[in-house]
């Protein structure tokens, strides 16, 4: 057996025959991701996500802050990280924890004010660190002026902001609702004697895209946060905002199949180039959708450069395969495969296993039991560092941070969590089942509060927190992973800076090796002399892994085990549970 220590070069004779022998090819002809091109910010960017409301609470009220933020931007500094994407700050009535808007141009009081806004805009731009702001605009809050004007009188300038239906003309055909209890979109008004549309809460109606005066009001406002510096725009539910306002009715069960009939429908594309000519260009701001469409025509549609739409995907698939009852590997290296193959030549993409929509990465991705949290929150960020497309990592995943996992309906706070929770139970639905589903799918496990210290709450706030802390936060936490070399953390930080020194981490091309491996994911990345092969496992037992043919000098670029283990005649290298190393090989 030999054993090296982590970092050193090892020279493997017989093994990572496939890497030299591979069949993985630079890309040519008109390539724009390869090596000629020069490449914009947002491709070789670490992008760190916050959700303000669970960062830190700097003035003790129990929800986090701006003030908070800034304290912390020498620790976001820390991380490597290029750009912070900032969930919606804007005032609120919080039925759907700012993803309701009320005002578009100012900041939520419980955040801050204005004046923190700047100080914190400019305390990241001194650090190098850039701003992607949330734009929530296919739906505004029922509390934002816009509506309530538009609900006032059926002749109201702003009634054609948003969607109605008068009740004279029957019912409107069904639509569905992701967020609504009873799954209905429409919600009537008395007050007007007429239906709205929210795709999402009643508390979100949607705002109408086919009027062109609201399409302005959304560019101003877009204008107004470029102008302030913001670097970029992530455009929330944006798929949805294009419908055919003639509400035809769809088949039965349709909802079942909710993007192929609500996503990227009617003037979707001239809205996009409207904005991008309006606002993402003459500022030069970034932009990433929220979704990718239905499929990879919609999503290169989006996002090829010529098209002068958007810049980067943000595509579901590979985000959504963790279940309740689990997953397979084969079906996740399937996905990540597919869509990087698709997205080689042209279009750029996202790269992420969790966000504020999710329950913790490593609860569902990998494992969060004491013997292999550690082992495994590291082969992931191994795995995410390391594919081609922006990385996103959300707050708290540097550290391991797990579900929480409430137990009771009263525990949780997301309206998402509470109203599929009366929908089923109105359907009769399994409650127990529900209940477990739950407890490991809801969006609050990946909002409880960030894990600082082991103070009281830990470190988050003086207060009693909005979203309890997970009680294990004196183990896991930033104070004590900030002090040990050995913690996710400090992996999580040394593998930005493995991207950042490599840039065939993350231009090369992409290929799989032994796709049928029911454990292991193993790929090579290939940028012109540099081959680096990154091997991961996903299991809780050893595993074997022959990569077959040839003798190639390799050398460990990082590791989160001290060794690499290999069998006697140096076959096979031997992973560890959630093993995850990167070798970089010289031709
Ligand atoms: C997508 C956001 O990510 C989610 O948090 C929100 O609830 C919906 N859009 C509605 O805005």
């Amino acid at each position: 057996m030999i054993k090296s220590i982590l970092g050193r070069c090892i020279f493997i004779a017989t093994l990572l025959i496939a890497i030299a022998m591979s069949t993985c090819t630079q890309p040519s002809g008109k390539n724009e991701n390869n090596t000629s091109n020069p490449s914009p910010w947002w491709k070789e960017a670490v992008i760190y996500q916050i959700y303000p409301r669970s960062f830190r609470d700097a003035d003790g009220d129990g929800i986090g802050d701006l003030r908070g933020i800034i304290e912390e931007l020498d620790y976001i500094k820390s991380l490597g990280v290029d750009a912070v994407w900032l969930n919606p700050i804007y005032p609120s009535p919080n039925a759907d924890n700012g993803y309701d808007v009320s005002d578009y141009r100012g900041i939520m009081a419980e955040f801050g004010t204005m004046k923190d806004f700047d100080e914190m805009l400019k305390g990241m731009h001194d650090r190098g660190i850039r701003l992607i702001m949330d734009v929530v605009v296919n739906h505004s809050s029922d509390e934002h002026e816009w509506f309530k004007q538009s609900r006032s009188s059926r002749d109201n300038p702003y009634r054609s902001y948003y969607h109605w239906w008068p009740a004279e003309k029957g019912k409107p055909n069904y639509r569905y609702s992701l967020f609504d209890e009873t799954g209905n979109a429409w919600r009537y008004d008395s007050l007007t004697d007429a239906y709205y549309l929210h795709y999402f809460s009643y508390k979100q109606p949607d705002l109408n895209w086919e009027n062109p005066q609201l399409r302005q009001e959304v560019y101003d406002i877009m204008e107004f946060w470029a102008k302030k510096g913001v670097d970029g725009f992530r455009l929330d539910a944006f798929q949805f905002v294009a419908k055919d306002t003639a509400f035809p009715p769809f088949p039965e069960g349709f909802e079942k199949d909710f993007i192929a009939y609500y996503a990227m429908q009617g003037n979707i594309h001239e809205y996009l180039k409207e904005m991008h000519l309006r606002v993402l260009a003459p500022y030069k701001v970034m932009s990433v959708a929220e979704g990718a469409g239905r499929n990879f025509e919609d999503a290169h549609n989006l996002v090829d450069p010529e098209r002068k739409e958007l810049d980067m995907a943000y595509a579901f698939e590979g985000v959504d395969i963790a279940k309740y009852d689990g997953y397979s590997l084969l079906h996740f290296k399937e996905v990540f495969s597919r869509w990087d193959s698709a997205f080689a030549e042209k279009g750029w993409l996202s790269v992420f296993l969790a966000n504020h929509d999710q329950a913790r990465m490593v609860s569902r991705f990998a494992n969060d039991t004491p013997a292999f949290r550690s082992a495994s929150a590291k082969m992931l960020h191994t795995f995410l560092l390391s594919m081609r497309g922006t990385p996103y990592c959300y707050y708290g995943d540097e550290l391991g941070m797990t579900n929480i996992g409430f137990s009771r309906i009263e525990q949780f706070k997301d309206i998402v969590a509470i109203n599929s929770y009366k929908k089923a139970l109105s359907k009769g639905e399994d409650m127990d089942l529900f209940m477990k589903k739950l407890s490991f799918e809801s969006r609050d496990n990946g909002r409880t509060p960030m894990q600082w210290n082991d103070s009281p709450h830990a470190g988050f706030s003086s207060g009693t927190p909005w979203l309890p802390v997970n009680n294990n936060y004196t183990e896991i936490n930033a104070a004590a992973q900030d002090k040990d070399p050995d913690s996710v953390l400090n992996h999580f930080r040394r593998m930005v800076q493995l991207r950042k020194s490599n840039p065939v981490l993350v231009h090369g091309a992409y290929q799989l090796l032994a796709p049928e491996h029911p454990e292991i994911y193993a790929y090579t990345r290939i940028w012109g002399e540099e081959k680096a092969v990154v091997v991961l496992n996903f299991s809780t037992e050893k595993q074997r892994f022959q990569m077959p043919g040839l003798s190639s000098p390799t050398k460990v670029l990082i590791n989160n085990y001290p060794h690499v283990e290999t069998t006697k005649n140096g076959g096979e290298i031997i992973l560890s549970p959630y093993q995850g190393i990167v070798f970089s090989v010289t031709p």
